[in-house]
């Protein structure tokens, strides 16, 4: 289980995982199953985003790096129940470390029986494939004997550097709601962000290029039936204790989302896929 490559250290109460890679260094937090940070050792620069004033407490939702939103996406319809499901305020266990120069597999399921309703029926493994670039396997299985429903996202929160410098590319002639106002529309152009933005994108085959000062990065995946767009401007990041008041400048969310009900029959699974490439 151990690799020479892998650490475990306590950070505010909680466990995180140290990863010292030849290509990489990275961190990975219990609460969550969350991939906090990962820097290439050439740029030596962290390709996720994290908020100065994130909780790693383990007292709610980390705010940076690559949340899990599971076992649905968005607000819940019981208003009781958190925001984008219960995987991302959830303690995680290692499954499993492995690997070699070339790259590493680290594997953790979410302890369901830890949240406050019963999801004993489902299991949930997230695999992180890290070496030059960052794949991220959500996987769900159904263990009942009946058809359910979920919805999910790999929030992603990219380090842009400069979000005034930043364009997104790849998601031209999509269809996208804009959730601040509700509206349908066609995107035409590039992305240029300069207010708060909240979009679902309804394409499941785009390829987007978030392009910064610094660097670019090639986002893609499998099993998604929506990119989410999102940065919550300057007001939004005020309001929230755990967003500091300028990170909004420093981070885009781009996120592989099954918004739609998506159905996974009796005893099958079904994997939502992320692939974070820097060129
Ligand atoms: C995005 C949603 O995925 O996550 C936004 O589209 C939401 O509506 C954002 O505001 C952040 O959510 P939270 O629960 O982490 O504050």
């Amino acid at each position: 289980m151990r690799q020479k490559y892998f650490k475990t250290e306590m950070v505010d109460g909680q466990v995180m995982y140290n990863i010292n890679h030849p290509k990489f260094e990275a961190k990975i937090t219990q609460h969550g199953g969350q991939l906090l940070s990962f820097k290439d050792t050439q740029s030596q620069s962290d390709w996720l985003w994290l908020s100065k004033s994130a909780s790693l407490k383990g007292d709610r939702a980390i705010r940076g790096g690559v949340p899990l939103c599971w076992p649905w996406f968005g607000p819940s319809p019981n208003p009781k129940l958190p925001q984008h499901g219960y995987a991302r305020v959830l303690p995680w266990n290692l499954l499993s470390c492995e690997g070699n120069e070339s790259e590493l597999t680290i594997r953790l399921n979410c302890n369901l029986e830890d949240a406050e309703i019963d999801l004993k029926h489902l299991s949930l493994v997230v695999e992180y494939i890290l070496g030059d670039d960052i794949k991220i396997n959500l996987h769900t299985e159904n263990l009942t004997d009946k058809t359910i429903s979920i919805s999910q996202a790999i929030h992603t929160y990219f380090n842009v550097s400069d979000i005034h410098k930043t364009k997104v590319k790849g998601l031209e002639g999509v269809t996208y709601i804009n959730q601040l106002t509700g509206k349908e529309l066609l995107n035409e152009n590039e992305l240029v962000i300069a207010e708060e933005v909240d979009c679902i994108y309804k394409t499941n085959q785009s390829k987007v290029v978030i392009k910064t000062p610094n660097c670019q990065y090639l986002i893609s995946g499998n099993h998604y039936d929506s990119v989410v767009v999102w940065n919550p401007w300057q007001d939004k990041a005020k309001s929230m204790a755990d967003f500091d008041d300028e990170g909004f400048k420093e981070m885009l969310c781009v996120e592989m989302a099954n918004t739609n009900a998506l159905t996974i029959p009796a005893k099958q699974d079904f994997t939502l896929s992320q692939h974070i490439q820097r060129i």
